[in-house]
């Protein structure tokens, strides 16, 4: 049966989630990082964008989508009208796993209830995963049939209480060029999807 992401402990807020994961040892990954980056921004429009894990300037900083993907995805952001005050930006796994790579199974099994608890006390409208971690997780949470991240992305999947719109990663964007017109697409898609109910 499908999780009911959005039901939650009352007690629970924002602030004390990222309090914890800033403190958090559950998985040697606590041992490498700088910082864990728990999220941010000022959620005015209810849409939540969720990326794979820390790279190394948001694991110096302790700031999501701060390096050269960051610096992307704010002008894709501005490219239809939005900003990080409209927008809350998190990542699957909250700390850097060393050398950029893959977050493996066990860390993003242990680090997700951090996500589900953010899902549940921010209840966001609009959930943009971004690259295939993150539109996995999150397709199959909310009961979508996750394919490739070829074949989902700029894709609109309504859910009960929310709309989900998986996107190629910016890294993987900036990455291999010609996935570029398509994640700018997906932005527009997302511009229509909030102009439906602004
Ligand atoms: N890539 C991610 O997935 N998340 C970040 O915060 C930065 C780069």
């Amino acid at each position: 049966m499908q999780m009911d992401l959005f039901s939650f402990d009352s007690s629970d807020s924002l602030e004390k989630i990222e309090e914890e994961i800033r403190s958090c040892t559950k998985c040697p990954l606590a041992k490498t990082r700088k910082n864990a980056v728990p999220g941010e921004g000022g959620f005015k429009r209810k849409v939540m964008f969720i990326g794979e894990a820390p790279g190394r300037w948001e694991d110096i900083k302790g700031r999501p989508f701060v390096g050269a993907a960051g610096k992307y995805l704010d002008e894709l952001l501005a490219s239809i009208g939005l900003s990080r005050e409209d927008v809350y930006i998190t990542n699957i796994v909250k700390c850097r796993p060393p050398g950029n790579r893959d977050p493996t199974d066990e860390e993003i099994s242990l680090c997700s209830p951090y996500l589900e608890r953010q899902l549940a006390v921010m209840k966001p409208r609009v959930i943009c995963p971004l690259g295939r971690f993150s539109a996995k997780y999150i397709l199959e949470k909310f009961g979508f049939a996750m394919k490739s991240i070829s074949a989902v992305q700029g894709k609109v999947f309504r859910g009960k209480d929310v709309i989900i719109i998986p996107m190629y990663h910016p890294a993987a964007a900036l990455y291999h060029g010609q996935w570029k017109p398509a994640l700018e697409r997906s932005f527009k898609i997302l511009r229509e999807v909030l102009d439906e109910s602004p």
